[in-house]
């Protein structure tokens, strides 16, 4: 049997005709930038998340870059994240000019650990960006809790738990400004880049409208340097197709990695643990195995497609020569790094090819 690490297949049969019927709705239009459309799916999504406001841009890493710049953080500023997490995390803080502090995640959940966030702050902290890994929402309550104590921002990194919740409450909702990525593999994909920026301030909401669209309110006249960023007017009309269809696509994903639980549960491998006071939408099924590399060769022998997220920790990547950190100083990241591994996991995904994974990696 041959399974792939994703597959759009049945996804895309499921929406296909509802997508051409919006294709020509924004085909007649005229409208192709900042239309609509774009403006229908703002206000929806805002809904989805639980938050007054959502700003559509060009896509994730804007989001988190563009949220930092309307917060006014930048050269000098240190801006705590975990020491796990994707790279656009890290760029966003630096191409606003600050400083990435990195912190150490649970090695349960994987997610940014809030006792160690206590003692990365100093005089020069400004903000937290917490990132829901793999779909699991982080302790908000807790960050916030230190957040407010200490006079610091939230900017969640959201782009992979669209629809997790903390305490009942949804991602997206806790912090000042929160980014998420519409990037086409995410529970919430596009049919290319996209992204989005949701808050509960409407003079932050304001301000996010005018920068991603050079910094201008009335065409023209521009208040601020800004950038071009709008979330694609295409893109949006067809995400709110797929957005309809989110809570039980969400569902359908805790039903895949139910089963990836019951049957991989007493087996050599790590399965993921949820927080008790969290949910997760499982963007990513990630298990554990020390031999990790040598358990991706044997599955791929089988047929089975898997991904690693992420080899490398950002503090070890080249780009991050010049923060001076080195091996060791992050070992729980760097554990991870060298232990995860992704399982496939899709809408569509049948129990038959569930089985067949958690016999292979039983097997190994
Ligand atoms: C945790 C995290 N943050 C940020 C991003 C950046 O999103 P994008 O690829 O849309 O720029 C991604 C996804 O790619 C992500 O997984």
């Amino acid at each position: 049997m041959k399974i792939p690490f994703l597959s759009f297949d049945v996804i895309n049969k499921e929406i296909e005709a509802e997508v051409m019927i919006e294709f020509k709705k924004f085909f007649d239009s005229k409208r192709y930038i900042l239309g609509e459309g774009l403006m229908e799916f703002e206000k929806k999504y805002a809904a989805f998340s639980g938050a007054k406001y959502a700003i559509g841009v060009g896509n994730g890493l804007d989001a988190l870059h563009l949220s930092l710049v309307a917060l006014g953080i930048g050269k000098g500023d240190e801006v705590i994240l975990p020491s796990n997490t994707f790279i656009a995390t890290v760029l966003a803080v630096s191409y606003a000019g600050a400083i990435p502090v990195f912190v150490e995640p649970d090695i349960h959940t994987y997610n940014i650990d809030p006792q160690r966030i206590v003692e990365a702050i100093n005089s020069k902290t400004k903000a937290i960006m917490p990132v829901h890994l793999y779909g699991q929402a982080c302790q908000m309550d807790e960050i916030c809790r230190i957040a407010n104590e200490n006079g610091l921002v939230v900017i969640e990194d959201n782009a992979q738990a669209q629809g997790a919740n903390c305490n009942g409450k949804l991602t997206g909702s806790f912090g000042h400004l929160n980014g998420t990525s519409f990037y086409p593999g995410k529970n919430l994909g596009a049919f290319g880049d996209a992204g989005a920026i949701t808050t509960n301030d409407s003079s932050l909401a304001e301000k996010l409208r005018v920068l991603r669209n050079y910094g201008s309110e009335r065409k023209y006249y521009n208040e601020y340097i800004g950038y071009n960023s709008r979330l694609d007017e295409l893109q949006a009309s067809l995400l709110s197709v797929k957005l309809g269809r989110l809570i039980e696509w969400n569902k359908e994903r805790n039903r895949i990695a139910e089963l990836y639980g019951n049957l991989l549960d007493g087996s050599k491998v790590v399965i993921p643990r949820i927080a008790e006071s969290c949910t997760s939408v499982y963007h990513l099924y990630v298990i554990r195995h020390k031999k990790r590399d040598k358990l991706q060769e044997y599955l791929k022998s089988k047929g089975i497609d898997t991904l690693i997220h992420y080899p490398i920790p950002p503090h070890l990547q080249q780009a991050y020569r010049s923060l001076g950190v080195k091996k060791g100083d992050f070992p729980i990241a760097e554990r991870l790094a060298d232990e995860v591994l992704s399982l496939p996991l899709f809408i569509g995904m049948t129990e038959e090819q569930v089985s067949y994974v958690c016999h292979h990696v039983n097997q190994f």
